[in-house]
């Protein structure tokens, strides 16, 4: 069986399409319609319109009391909604958004002093709707040519800042060509790219369609420019037909097809795609396909209806700065402001979304009348988001996020689109500690709380911090053992010793393991905050307390006295003490030894102080070392008396 295709943007460019539905959708309740001009340039649906009830005028003043007057995607300049207005009938505005945005730049431009350049046929009812926009600082340019006359002849004149826009349907081509002949650097000079894409897509789009096709039905008016220039493109790829409806089909010899390729002219309405596409595809006999068509059924049918509330997919088909137009697939035009499209504030709407994308939304606002549909993305999220942390709270999942507020008593942070508030005690700071230090920090945290019908979270940072803890604890106390060693932080001193994290769990080093010389407080060598090594001196897993080691042998100064000295050796030493039977003399700093009363002097010494004073320094013989008791024993006489011996020697 064939498969039958119909191009992603075959026929009704976007702003014709809602247009159209928004006369449709008026006519549906008896009313009687006036569009000002015509409304799409196709003879059928126009005479099909005015079957149900609407009819064209050219002026406001042509308006009958009872009449919905519709503005078609053209657009009007505002003198014509002024005397619509003085009339009181119901105004449609089925202006198309592109082009609306071009009325609002150039109203705000004018009104900012700019003088406005617009790239168009001056006789295009687009371009005199854009002009009644602008008071009477205006110039139109059709090509390069007058553009670059403008700039030679009138700029400097004008002494305004320039602001240019292009018609919406302008050549590519040329407005590329105009841009390059702009003065370059001139900082007076604001250019906004407003072409629609729409003609440019529906050919790519075509294009690529026919590449993957056998045959390709081009359906359109003989006379209507933009499906021919459709035929010539499908045409280099494969072979390619042009119909006006679904009624030529029965003329043609069409080849044996598996896949066959249908796009429409801008003008060619949804109805006719589908009817060409249905018989396509379940080949019916065409020759029974007279019964007369009704377009708004039709085209009523092929829509969906949706409600506030509802959740929908759509298709996106223009992003602009501040909001994004979606296609709904019903008779209303979609619109998706920045706000409902992220809760990012830095982000454009361009960041998030591309045109062609099928993204799901939920409607919020739904006007029949105007036939828009007001959408949002962020709620959809919201909710997905929800879920997430729903989840994320049942099963403890440990959540990361940036601090992006503070708030009374606490702070908040989006995770999945949601807010989650994380109150100041449950942030991890100390009491009373400023919270703008967590602003824009990344953090962990456990959601606690969930509202489900508030879209709320709580969530605790110190919860994350207490699990931490709590496993650093138990792997702390699994690997714990005597002589192993750590990197840890002072927390606290006391009189007695120094208390080390060790990670979740504290440590003590004894003041006598602080140091190997006698100090009298902690704070003599260490201070909170410090990093410290130390090792397990003693473990009691039942009663959680450890002990630790802080001193290293090889600072040990009995281990270096060992290292430099032996019995027998001499030393400079300086006395610390004298006491009535001798004196303590230092060696090296924190090793001290005794000179015995009867070791001082050759002589006789009756009073030690009589010889020998504190910080004085003397000569010493090194006569004993007791590793056990850590004594050493030395001697200033050994030193005169071996003196006294080489004297005597040298004098043999
Ligand atoms: Fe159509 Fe609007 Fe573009 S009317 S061609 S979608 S500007």
């Amino acid at each position: 069986m064939s498969k039958v295709t119909v191009a992603k943007s075959a026929g009704f460019c976007f702003g014709v399409d809602r247009a159209v539905k928004m006369v449709y959708g008026e006519l549906e309740n008896n009313t009687r319609v006036a569009t000002l001009g015509p409304i799409i340039h196709n003879q059928d649906v126009v005479n099909d319109m005015n079957e149900k009830g609407a009819r064209i005028i050219e002026s406001v003043s042509e308006l009958e009391p009872d009449e919905t007057v519709v503005i078609r995607s053209h657009g009007v300049g505002r003198k014509i909604y002024e005397e619509i207005a003085e009339k009181g009938n119901k105004m449609l505005d089925a202006t198309c958004p592109f082009v609306a945005r071009i009325h609002k730049i150039v109203a705000e431009k004018t009104a900012e002093g700019y003088f406005i350049l617009i790239a168009g046929d001056k006789n295009h009812p687009e371009v005199q709707g854009i002009v009644g926009h602008c008071d009477e600082n205006y110039q139109v340019f059709k090509d390069v040519f007058e553009l670059n006359a403008f700039f030679e002849k009138e700029y400097k004149k004008i002494k305004k800042k320039l602001a240019i826009v292009a018609q919406t349907t302008y050549n590519i081509v040329v407005w590329s060509e105009c841009i390059n002949s702009i003065p370059k650097d001139d900082e007076n000079i604001v250019i906004f790219d407003t072409i629609c894409n729409a003609t440019e897509a529906r050919q790519s789009d075509a294009a690529e369609l026919a590449k993957g096709s056998d045959i390709m039905l081009v359906v359109g008016g003989r006379h209507s420019s933009n499906t021919v220039k459709l035929y010539e493109v499908c045409s280099r790829y494969c072979k390619t037909y042009h119909i006006e409806n679904s009624e030529e089909l029965k003329h043609l010899q069409l080849p044996e097809s598996e896949r066959i390729g249908i796009t429409a002219g801008a003008s060619t309405p949804a109805y006719i795609i589908k009817e060409v596409e249905s018989k396509m595809a379940e080949n019916i006999n065409l020759a029974n396909q007279d019964e007369e068509f009704d377009f708004a059924q039709a085209i009523d049918e092929s829509f969906k209806k949706i409600h506030t509330g509802e959740k929908v997919k759509a298709t996106v088909v223009a992003v602009n700065n501040t909001e994004v137009i979606v296609d709904l697939g019903t008779k209303h035009t979609g619109y998706v402001s920045l706000d409902d499209l992220t809760d990012d504030p830095s982000k454009k709407p361009s960041d998030i979304v591309s045109v062609g994308d099928e993204i799901d939304l939920v409607v919020i606002k739904v006007n029949d009348a105007e036939g828009t549909a007001a959408l949002s993305k962020r709620k959809v999220d919201e909710q997905a988001g929800f879920e997430k942390i729903v989840k994320a709270s049942e099963e403890g999942t440990v959540l990361e996020g940036i601090v992006q507020h503070v708030v009374n008593k606490g702070i908040t942070l989006t995770a999945f689109g949601v807010r989650v508030f994380i109150p100041a005690s449950l942030t991890g700071l100390p009491r009373g500690a400023e919270l703008e230090q967590l602003l824009k920090k990344k953090v962990e945290f456990q959601v606690i709380e969930v509202t489900e019908g508030r879209k709320r979270a709580v969530g605790s940072i110190k919860a994350v911090q207490a699990a931490k803890r709590a496993e650093a604890v138990a792997k702390f106390w699994e690997t714990a053992e005597v002589g192993a060693t750590y990197t840890g932080k002072v927390k606290s001193l006391t009189s007695f010793g120094a208390f080390v994290d060790l990670g979740g769990i504290d440590g003590m080093v004894h003041i006598s393991e602080l140091s190997w010389k006698r100090i009298k407080h902690p704070s003599e060598v260490v201070s909170v905050g410090d990093t410290l090594e130390v090792y397990i001196k003693e473990l009691d897993k039942e009663a959680n307390r450890i002990s630790l080691g802080y001193k290293k042998t090889e600072d040990d100064p009995w281990v270096i006295f060992q290292s430099q000295y032996e019995v027998g050796s001499t030393a400079k030493a300086t006395i610390v003490s004298t006491t009535t039977f001798g004196a303590f003399a230092q060696i090296i700093d924190g090793i001290d030894g005794l000179i015995h009363i009867s070791q001082i002097s050759t002589e006789k010494v009756e009073n030690v102080k009589d010889v020998l004073s504190v910080g004085q320094e003397v000569d010493v013989k090194i006569v004993d070392i007791d590793t056990d008791s850590k004594r050493i024993s030395l001697s200033m006489r050994a030193l005169l008396e071996d003196d006294a011996d080489e004297t005597a020697e040298d004098a043999e």
